[in-house]
């Protein structure tokens, strides 16, 4: 199979490494393609073993000219959120196949759009959802469909996101709302993603709040920030910043962002206290399922700590799973928390009626995302190598498309004051038929 990648930041060399390499014996990368001459030319000098001129390189400009030139059988996008729509709609027009990384999109019109293409063109999409991936996640999902706690009647969520994970949303395209969705979308989508999965339904009514509390010009005043800069690069009071990004000392970002910021300007280290942030940091939604399950969900970007706690409450008994996530989350590892090395904690408890709680062995893996990454890309680019999917984690647009409806519901409900939005009605309006 051909695969060609547009979008070459950050994430596309998870998918890059795999095509080329773990899994160059099935799969073949054609062309890489980006807005950004240089980080096309840095992607395309680590392809291994190319003989020749080396990979096919393009600009956006000649996206449909790649196509036609170099053939791929599916796409790869890994652009900025409020571009997956333009590319899965390009390639799916084309006669493409379409692997693109969460949010499926942002918002409804462009749902709409790339419904509407894979109505008509029959391509398949698939939407990248590594955290179903995830040994211990996929545990949790085995005993939700054995029954054991019975009829799930209600799901507690809490994601915390910490101060350099978190703040991380804050500095580049994620901190403008009309680029991202916010987080109740771009961070989201991967929670309710989950939600969807594990309670096997869809959400039908939700409402929320969200707010700005921690990431403003307010808190840079009182951490003793006056005079900052736009961004940490050339930032006055770097030196006394706890936020700092030093794109300088950490060789993998300067070569991917630094070095490359001539040809298009986009600044890897914005300031995170800057005024012109449109996203909020702290979050609450409630929704109501098509099974009747209803979910009190919080996400907070600013936390001690990072990782989730999720309860379900079911008709036999309790199914609770904590997991402190503490990980490299910058391409050159995190310092502050030694290296890539992951310092992590997981708890699985299963407590029945009428029982003592059980601490079951919480099912673990190897490799980035606890584990979930090398699953996923086994599943994607070698899927006869690997056992059925008896846990149906494979997901097509249609679960991309209820994995940011909570969200985009939930964005609606905020900017209406907490008022309840019915899914139903407001795909209705935006003429989106799943
Ligand atoms: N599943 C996960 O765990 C995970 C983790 C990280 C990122 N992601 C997703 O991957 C995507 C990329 O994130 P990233 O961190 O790599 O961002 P990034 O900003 O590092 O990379 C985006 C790339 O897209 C390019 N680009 C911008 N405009 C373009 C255009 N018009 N046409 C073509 N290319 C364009 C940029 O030049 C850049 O190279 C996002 O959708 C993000 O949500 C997913």
């Amino acid at each position: 199979m051909k695969y060609a990648i547009v979008g070459t930041g950050g994430r596309h060399q998870m998918f890059r490494n795999a095509v080329t390499e773990t899994h160059a014996e099935t799969a073949e990368l054609v062309a890489l393609c980006d807005v950004n001459q240089s980080r096309l030319a840095l992607s395309a000098s680590k392809v291994p073993n190319r003989g020749g001129n080396g990979i096919a390189t393009y600009l956006a400009e000649d996206f449909d000219r790649m196509l036609t030139e170099q053939d791929p059988d599916t796409v790869i996008v890994t652009t900025p959120d409020y571009l997956h729509d333009e590319y899965i709609v390009r390639s799916l027009r084309a006669g493409r196949n379409v692997m693109t990384e969460k949010p499926m999109t942002t918002d409804l019109a462009r749902l709409k759009r790339i419904m509407d293409a894979q109505r008509e063109t029959g391509k398949k999409v698939t939407v990248t959802f590594n955290y179903r991936y995830s040994p211990a996640r996929t545990q949790l999902k085995e005993i939700l469909m054995s029954g054991t706690i019975g009829e799930i009647t209600a799901i507690d969520f809490r994601w915390y996101l910490d101060r350099v994970h978190g703040a991380d949303y804050f500095r580049r395209w994620h901190r403008y709302k009309d680029k991202s969705g916010g987080l109740l979308v771009h961070k989201s989508t991967h929670h309710f993603d989950l939600l969807n999965w594990w309670a096997a339904s869809t959400p039908v009514s939700v409402s929320a709040t969200g707010k700005r509390d921690f990431y403003t010009p307010e808190m840079a005043i009182k951490l003793g920030l006056e005079g900052h800069g736009p961004r940490c690069h050339t930032c006055p009071v770097a030196h006394k910043c706890a936020f700092r990004m030093d794109l300088e000392a950490d060789e993998p970002l300067k070569q991917l962002y630094l070095d490359t910021e001539k040809d298009d300007g986009y600044w890897r280290d914005k300031c995170v206290f800057a005024d012109d942030i449109t996203i909020e940091d702290t979050m609450q939604v409630q929704a109501r399922y098509a099974s009747g399950t209803s979910l009190n969900y919080t996400l907070v970007a600013y936390s001690p700590w990072e990782g989730l706690e999720v309860k379900f409450h079911g008709t036999k008994g309790e199914l609770t799973h904590k997991h402190i996530e503490v990980h490299g989350v910058f391409a050159g590892g995190n310092r502050e928390r030694g290296g890539d090395e992951e310092v992590e904690a997981m708890t699985t408890e299963l407590h029945l009626a009428g029982g003592l709680p059980q601490k079951l062995d919480v099912w673990t893996g190897k490799g980035s995302h606890g584990g979930a990454d090398p699953i996923m890309l086994g599943y994607l680019f070698n899927p006869d190598g690997m056992p059925e999917d008896q846990y149906g984690r494979a997901s097509d647009q249609v679960a991309g498309a209820w994995s940011i409806l909570t969200g985009i519901a939930a964005n609606k409900s905020i900017a209406e004051n907490g008022a309840r939005v019915e899914i139903a009605q407001m795909l209705a309006e935006a003429g989106i038929t799943l």
